[in-house]
């Protein structure tokens, strides 16, 4: 077995580890207990890891005492209703000012009792246990949580740094090929923005990911910590350098909003192709060689994961209205859209500068297909 590893996510006062490796539920108690005021937890999950890991949790408390609230599975959780069902139970469960709240699950949990977390009692500690590996290598870390609003995604919410990250490898065995990938859409993302070795290694070592090797699973979620990490600490509230972490995301919401948010299109599928589609730009701008483009297209077809957009099941809306959407991102400024562009594998940058008919021409091709 892998030794257990540490990335230390360095914010001054909001500073904690995030912690990786297998067999971290069952010895959660250790963990969480040197944060703890009293002797007891209250743990938001949803009803699907509830059903699969709560007992290991528990288990793993020892003689923490554990109360929990199971909320339905699913994007549709992260609204109004679910959260303000959350925060009441919260206070009736008697959570106080230096008690600990729990997020055990994927990243609809994390960012829903992270955001509940922050505004009750105007602040309590959380620790984030994530269970899918979209929450490990992504949401989990760096403080954002929140929920939806009918106007759109992520758009009620706050910074609030978890106090601890449990990630345990061992978890993410029960989870659906499908969420799989799509948290591995995130993963290459990484690669792409920052790292061409992982990227590489991502090329190698891909299949043996997806297929359970844990030892491989260890290393791909620890890097992507350490990226993430890194910059975070850079640039915490997202003033800069953090909005490379949305490389291949302009284009995802674009299709997350125009597939309705449903099971046509998961988060990180998007992102993946969102991935494909800003090196194909970068590349008809004369930023980067055809070679990247291809490389990325090839990785992530060999991963068997969505990659044109002819993948998403159902019709899509033409080029027009698809940039159209895209203006409506958090992500404009002054509206002028920001993308994430490339001048090679792990050479991303932020720009405001792309002429609005390239984006308009490399989506009226790749609608045509
Ligand atoms: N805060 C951030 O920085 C950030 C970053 C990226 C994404 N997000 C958010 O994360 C959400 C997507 O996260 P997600 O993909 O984890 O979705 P999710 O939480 O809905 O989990 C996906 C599915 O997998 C199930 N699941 C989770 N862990 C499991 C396990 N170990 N075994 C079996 N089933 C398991 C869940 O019940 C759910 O049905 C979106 O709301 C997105 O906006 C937030």
């Amino acid at each position: 077995m892998t030794e257990r590893e540490t990335v230390h996510v360095a914010l001054g006062s909001r500073s904690y580890d995030v912690r990786i490796g297998a067999g971290l539920l069952a010895r959660a108690g250790e963990e969480i207990a040197p944060l703890l005021a009293r002797r007891r937890v209250a743990v938001l999950t949803d009803e699907t890891v509830s059903a699969m890991h709560l007992d290991s949790l528990r288990a793993g408390l020892g003689d923490v005492a554990m109360t929990a609230l199971a909320l339905p599975a699913g994007e549709a959780t992260k609204g109004w209703e679910q959260f303000s069902r959350a925060v009441d139970w919260l206070l009736a469960e008697k959570v106080e000012r230096r008690d600990i709240v729990i997020a055990l699950g994927g990243g609809v949990i994390g960012d829903l009792a992270g955001f509940a977390a922050a505004v009750l009692r105007r602040g309590v500690r959380f620790v984030q246990i994530p269970t899918s590996l979209l929450a490990q290598v992504d949401s989990s870390v760096g403080g954002k949580t929140g929920i939806n609003s009918t106007h759109g995604k992520n758009l009620i919410g706050a910074f609030h740094q978890p106090s601890l990250v449990l990630a345990d490898i061992d978890v993410l065995g029960t989870l659906p090929a499908r969420d799989f990938l799509s948290g591995y859409g995130e993963v290459v993302k990484y690669g792409l923005l920052g790292d061409a070795d992982f990227f590489d290694w991502l090329e190698v070592n891909g299949p043996a990911l997806a297929a359970g090797d844990s030892v491989a699973r260890q290393y791909a979620v620890r890097r992507s910590v350490e990226m993430k990490a890194r910059i975070v600490e850079r640039d915490e509230t997202e003033q800069g350098d953090r909005a490379l972490l949305n490389l291949g995301h302009t284009f995802c919401h674009a299709l997350e909003k125009a597939t309705g948010y449903s099971d046509r299109l998961l988060h990180g599928e998007g992102v993946a192709i969102g991935c494909a589609l800003a090196f194909e730009l970068s590349q008809r701008l004369g930023l980067c060689s055809q070679e990247a483009p291809s490389r990325v297209r090839a990785h992530l077809k060999a991963m068997g994961m969505k990659v044109d957009l002819s993948d998403i099941p159902g019709d899509l809306p033409g080029a027009e209205a698809l940039v159209a959407l895209m203006g409506q991102d958090k992500k404009v400024v002054d509206g002028k859209l920001r993308f994430i562009l490339a001048r090679g594998i792990g050479e991303a940058f932020v720009t405001s500068d792309v002429p609005s008919d390239a984006v308009l021409g490399l989506l009226s091709d790749a609608l045509r297909g």
